[in-house]
């Protein structure tokens, strides 16, 4: 056996000690809650599904993902595995599945139904649906109970209509693939190759023929429907990154005023002022989603809003944020639907309103670089993974080096956890084809907020997302 067999060896030994591990840490995540994992042909919702902190649940899926993708695909003949790739035809059937309302018409069938009873319901070939339910059936999304009886399981659930899942899924299945039928052209001819406008992005070449000048929000003002989708498919979001780690992972309660800077509803804010009722916070953005906070909260959480402990405050964050010395200035999913120049200019804004002692709190997808070059980081010995770097703001090379990354899987997995962190990538690519923008590497976050006056000071690994926190620079 050559060297380089016997370190092949000892990886695969690796990933299959990864696997075992990953998966017995997930298991004990689902007992935590009083049983353990439900099958997947099951339709009860478990505990797990509903928790709010899902950081270690989330932590070992995201080892699961990558070691066993690493091992198929180190495996399995090369030809095979990129065939799955290019070949994949899931998001179509799940169209399907979403605007034909299956998961909703199954609902009556409890024990399954026939597809010929299912398509006479749906009006479609019986034959077709079938075939459409297959597929996905054997990506374990329904189960066919029977021959050609297919029933609703826990991953079609998440289809269902009243799911926000299901419209961030339809969000996917129709906005993205839209905009990106044309990347190609987009990225090799005139005008749009070299531009970062928002009006040049994929999605506003495919749809030219409108007429419509502007970027992906002018569109959608256009279609009012898709905007309602869009809004319900944030709530989706929060779910699927695990946006409510961030209450149980952050040291919240020595915060007392704080301003959710481009707000939206408030899905971040609402849950925080139930978790830290003597913190004050404060929702900015714009009128639109401003006057649909105050009904929001006005029917869900009346409470907060006669206490004084939500404010609501209109404002554009280009120009002014109205809210001045808050003591920290929390910033989600904003910065990756802009461009830079866009992002630096918000950033300067929030750093007009904060004070001397004020923080930033950036919650986003942080992206990393595929090498091991990381130069140094000294996590502390919180499991939470709490990261500070020390640098040298006057050595440009050493602050680069050490932006490197946040944190790193174990070898030999990529540094970024391979598949277990595919949807910062696939996020990156939306943001792409979408608005002409980006997730953005810890270096690049660094950068914006150099522009800012503003530093790092430490990053929190939210399991798939990260808070990376910025103080004002001396
Ligand atoms: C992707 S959503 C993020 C919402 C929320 N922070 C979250 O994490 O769920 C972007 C938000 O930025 C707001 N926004 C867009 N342009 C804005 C502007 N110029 N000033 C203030 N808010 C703005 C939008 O209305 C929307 O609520």
């Amino acid at each position: 056996m050559s060297t380089s067999d016997s370190s092949q060896a000892d990886n695969i030994e690796r990933l299959l000690s990864l696997i075992n591990s990953a998966a017995r840490s997930a298991v004990a995540e689902y007992n935590k809650m009083g049983s353990g994992p439900p099958p997947l042909d099951s339709t009860q919702s478990h505990p797990t599904d509903v928790q709010e902190d899902v950081l270690q649940l989330k932590k070992a899926i995201r080892l699961l993902e990558a070691t066993c993708d690493q091992l198929c695909a180190t495996l399995a003949p090369p030809q095979h595995t990129m065939m799955n790739r290019a070949q994949n035809a899931e998001w179509a059937c799940i169209l399907v599945v979403i605007e034909a309302g299956i998961v909703d018409a199954l609902d009556k069938y409890p024990e399954g139904a026939h597809v010929d009873v299912l398509a006479k319901d749906v009006n479609m070939d019986t034959g077709k649906l079938g075939r459409v339910l297959r597929l996905l059936a054997t990506r374990n999304c329904f189960v066919e109970v029977d021959t050609n009886l297919f029933a609703n399981n826990r991953l079609s659930l998440q289809l269902h209509s009243g799911n926000p899942v299901s419209d961030l899924a339809h969000c996917h299945v129709t906005l993205t693939p839209k905009a990106a039928t044309v990347l190609c052209d987009n990225l090799t001819q005139d005008p749009y190759r070299l531009s970062y406008e928002f009006s040049n992005a994929p999605f506003m070449h495919s749809v030219q023929d409108e007429g419509l000048t502007g970027g992906f929000f002018d569109w959608m003002k256009a279609h009012p429907e898709k905007r309602s989708m869009f809004g319900r498919a944030m709530i989706g979001m929060g779910k699927v990154m695990g946006s409510s780690n961030v209450l149980y992972h952050y040291d919240w309660n020595r915060v007392s005023t704080i301003c959710d800077v481009g707000s939206g509803i408030g899905t971040f804010a609402m849950p925080f002022s139930r978790m830290f009722p003597k913190a004050t916070i404060t929702l900015v953005d714009l009128p639109g989603p401003i006057a649909q906070a105050k009904e929001f909260w006005a029917k869900d959480y009346p409470e907060a809003v006669a206490e004084g402990r939500s404010v609501f405050v209109e404002g554009d964050f280009f120009v002014d944020i109205p809210v001045k010395d808050q003591q920290v200035y929390y910033v989600s999913n904003i910065l990756h639907n802009w461009p830079d120049a866009e992002a630096a200019n918000i950033l300067k804004t929030v750093r007009k309103a904060m004070g001397t002692d004020s923080r930033v709190i950036l919650h986003e997808y942080v992206v990393q670089h595929l090498n091991r070059n990381v130069g140094s980081i000294s996590p502390s010995s919180d499991d939470n993974m709490v990261i500070t770097f020390h640098f040298n703001f006057s050595s440009k090379d050493t602050v680069l080096t050490s932006f490197r990354s946040s944190t790193q899987a174990p070898q030999p997995l990529l540094p970024n956890f391979d598949m277990g962190s595919v949807r910062t990538y696939y996020q990156d690519f939306t943001m792409l084809v979408t608005y002409n923008s980006r997730e953005r590497t810890l270096a690049e976050f660094n950068g914006l907020m150099m522009q800012a006056q503003l530093e790092f000071e430490s990053i929190h690994d939210m399991g798939e997302t990260c808070l990376v926190v910025y103080k004002c620079a001396e």
